[in-house]
Parts: structure tokens; sequence; C-alpha cells
């Protein structure tokens, strides 16, 4: 896949024990909303934490294209002054989105109901990724659409005068379809209702909340959630803190399990139910995982995560606990290949829509290092055991592929290369530096 600037490869290589506490940045999801509401609050919203990692960093700009105040002070707090819900203003250049899924697809939303056109641009990843799941619902409300066959980037909306609001039965369980349906009907009169089958992060619907948006949630006879939101709101300022990332934490968490000897504390973990399926399945696994210090944070449960190394034997993650590790199974692939048995993971159809088709390169990094695996069209069934290691990982743009192959050279035989860590910054640009402060082994190709 085209990349733009230089690739850096890097080595991770069999470590001694891991110790040590570590504390993962700001999530990133709530990281793109605090500043998409923000935008939409009059007055400011402060956001402590943000997580300040290029995939965030584009939604900072594209806020800022779109008419909004953000201003970062010296002491690392982030300043949002917005322009009210409806108040967004048309933005004079295209809006590069970089890696971004989450933050592209959430604008759209956002600037889907405005009667003005927007472009969105991003990186090659991007440009490939499905982006028909968004543009439906906001079609249906009255939004025109100009974009490649496939519905890729790059495209153009332009949001109607009068949009209509509409209820939508999410055909894909994507927090980010669901988001954007709720994000466009923030500026629609009327209500605008979301089914959801199945439950996805729910960081939207608290923060709506939280900003003063009236929606309600009620579980229908079928199970499903159904989230109903009154249009034009008056959006209050917050202060936000935002909780760390479970999602980067995962890779500290998977280390401290597979490397002997290991004793980690990863600080400051969001707990939300809805991001808490890896830890769940590790504790299955037989992994010695506490969960200590827990309290309150900006409205989310969180808590000091730790670990000591373990053991792990093979279990079967269900379908059904996907929405809440859907980013979080390369690493699980990862710990699955130093347990003993076999660990299968189903209903993983949309790991073939992320920032790679994570399926395939999960299960060509585990063929290049010896690990005995089986890919089905949406499961993967991983072999502990064996030598491990001593292959090139090739990341296609994925920084969770990227730092999951990190992670696996740090427990195995042989020494595992990944051809590219640049990718890395869009989400976790402290990883290097943290995980070599734990012990790990991780030196640039070449060097090892
Ligand atoms: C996200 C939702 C998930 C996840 C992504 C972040 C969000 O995507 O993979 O990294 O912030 O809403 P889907 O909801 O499309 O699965």
């Amino acid at each position: 896949m085209a990349h733009s600037g230089p690739m850096k490869p890097m080595t991770a290589a069999r470590s001694g024990a891991l110790a040590g506490r570590a504390r993962v940045p700001g999530d990133k999801s709530i990281s793109h909303r605090s500043l998409m509401f923000g935008a939409l609050s009059i007055g400011e919203t402060t956001i402590d934490g943000l997580l300040e990692a290029d995939d965030v960093l584009n939604t900072a700009g594209a806020m800022r294209a779109l008419g909004a105040d953000v201003v970062r002070d010296a002491g690392g707090r982030w300043h949002v002054r917005g322009l009210g819900v409806g108040g967004l203003i048309e933005p004079s250049n295209v809006l590069d989105f970089g890696n971004a899924g989450t933050g592209s697809r959430l604008c759209m939303g956002l600037v889907g109901t405005h009667p003005f056109a927007t472009t969105f641009v991003g990186d090659a990843s991007l440009h490939k990724r499905p982006m028909g799941r968004v543009l439906a619902p906001l079609r249906e409300m009255g939004a025109e659409v100009l974009a490649r066959s496939g519905d890729r980037l790059p495209l153009t909306i332009r949001g109607p005068k009068s949009p209509t609001p509409i209820s939508y039965r999410l055909p894909v369980a994507s927090a980010q379809v669901k988001s954007c349906v709720l994000l466009a009907g923030l500026n629609v009169a009327g209500v605008t209702t979301v089914i959801e089958p199945v439950a996805t992060r729910d960081h939207t619907e608290k923060m709506l909340a939280g900003f003063g948006a009236e929606l309600s949630i009620e579980t229908a006879s079928d199970g499903a959630r159904v989230i109903r939101l009154q249009g034009r709101p008056e959006f209050r300022p917050q202060a936000i803190t935002v909780p760390g990332d479970p999602s980067s934490a995962a890779f500290p968490i998977a280390a401290g399990l597979i490397v002997p000897g290991s004793d980690v504390v990863v600080e400051n973990v969001m707990l939300n139910p809805t991001r808490t399926g890896l830890l769940d399945t590790l504790v299955e696994m037989g992994a010695d995982l506490a969960i200590v210090n827990r309290r309150l944070s900006g409205g989310e449960e969180i808590g000091d995560v730790h670990v000591r190394h373990s053991v792990l034997k093979g279990v079967t993650v269900p379908a059904e606990r996907a929405p809440s590790m859907i980013d979080e199974y390369p690493v699980l692939a990862v710990a699955a290949a130093f347990a003993e048995g076999t660990t299968t993971m189903l209903g993983l159809d949309e790991l073939r829509v992320k920032e790679s088709d994570r399926l395939s390169a999960v299960a060509a990094g585990l063929a290049a290092n010896g690990v005995v695996h089986e890919e089905g069209h949406d499961w993967l069934k991983v072999t502990g055991g064996g030598r491990i290691g001593g292959g090139t990982v090739a990341t296609h743009m994925d920084h969770r592929i990227a730092m999951a192959f990190l992670v696996m050279g740090l427990a195995s035989g042989e020494p595992v290369s990944v051809d590219d860590v640049t990718m890395i910054n869009t989400s976790f640009p402290e990883f290097h530096g943290l995980m070599t402060a734990l012990g790990a082994a991780i030196v640039p190709a070449g060097d090892a």
C-alpha cells in the first residue's frame, strides 16, 4: 500500500522481565468527541488529558476549519470555543483526516446536516475504507454526496437546507455509524432515532447527555438499544478529563502477561464495560490480572491494571464480545500464540475494514513468525507454542498491527520485526518510550 513518508522498520527482541508502572495516554474515542462537542458549544470547553496523536490532531484541525477556536495551552490543557449546534461554517479547504476512520466518519455526521460543501481526504489506508455505511443514513437525511465509486474518499458532502429526521437501524455493529447519525441528528429539527441491535461503545450517548442534549435510551423487545435524540439542543461547554485508553493499555498489559517474570501496573485505564472485552478474555485465559484503585474520572470508571506473567490457556471468544474489544484482536492473537492450546475468535468480519484488513494482516504476521493458525472469513484460530519469531511483519499502515507484533517479539525465541512504526503516532506516540521504560527491547531494525 502506498505510504507518504519514509517507512521506519523496528525490531523487538526477547526481553528480561518487564517491571514498573506505566500511564497510557488519553482515550482516542473520547478525545475525538471532546473536540467535536466543544465545537458545538458556545463558550469554552476545556479538555485535560487529550490524546495528542495524529488522528486526534487531525480532528482538532478539522474543527478549526469548521470555525471553532481550538488551542492548547502551555500546561497541556486544550481549550475549545465553539459555534453552537448548527453553527459550523463552510471550510475553505479540504479536511484531511490522515489515517482516522473515527475522525472522518463522525465529522461526516457533523457536517452532513449543514447546508454547505465539505471535502474529505485522508491517507492511502483511509481512502480504501468503506464510507457507504455512514453516507447511506446521511443521504436519507437529505445530504448529497459526490464520491468515488464504492463511496470511498476523497468525497464531498453537501448537507440539505432542511434535513429530515430519520429512524435508522444499524446494519453493522459500529459505534462510528451510530455516532455519525446522532451527530447529524443534532442539527435536525425533531427526533432522530438510532436502533442498535448489538451494543457498541457508548461514549457518544454519554457525552451528548453531558453536554445537555435530550436523549433517551430504551431496550426494545428484541434486545436492541433504541436511542432517541431531540434535535437542535443547546450545548453547554464542559470541563472534560479524558481517561486512559484501554485500547493502548492492551499492549503493555499483554506484554506483561507473556514476558516471563514480568510485573507491570498500567494506570488510569478506562473500564467502561463497552470497552473491556479484552480484559474479560485474558482473565478467562488464566491471566494473573487485577484491577486496583477503581475510581471515577470524567463520568467513567477507571482503574489501574496490575498484571504478572501468566501461563495462559486457549479459549473461545464469542462473536457477541467483538464490539467491546474490536481493536484488541491483533494483540489478543499475539497473546494466544504464547498460550497453551487453541484460541478461537469469532465474529471478526469488521476486522476486514479497519486501518488494514486486520484479519489477513494478523494471519500473515503469525505465519511469518511460525505461529500455527487458521484464518476463516470472519474467524481466527491461533494455537500457542512452538518456536515463535524470526519474521518481518507487513503493517499495511496499521498502528495496531505494528504494536501487536512488537509485543510478540518481547517474548519470542527469535526477534520479530515490523516494516514500519510511523503509524503508531496515529494513536500512541508514547508507545516506544513507555515500553522501553518497562524493560522492552525494541530498537530500529538493523540495530538488533
Ligand atoms: C470507534 C469505534 C470503532 C473502533 C474505532 C473507534 C469510535 O469502530 O474500531 O477505533 O470511537 O467510535 P467501529 O465502531 O466502526 O467498529
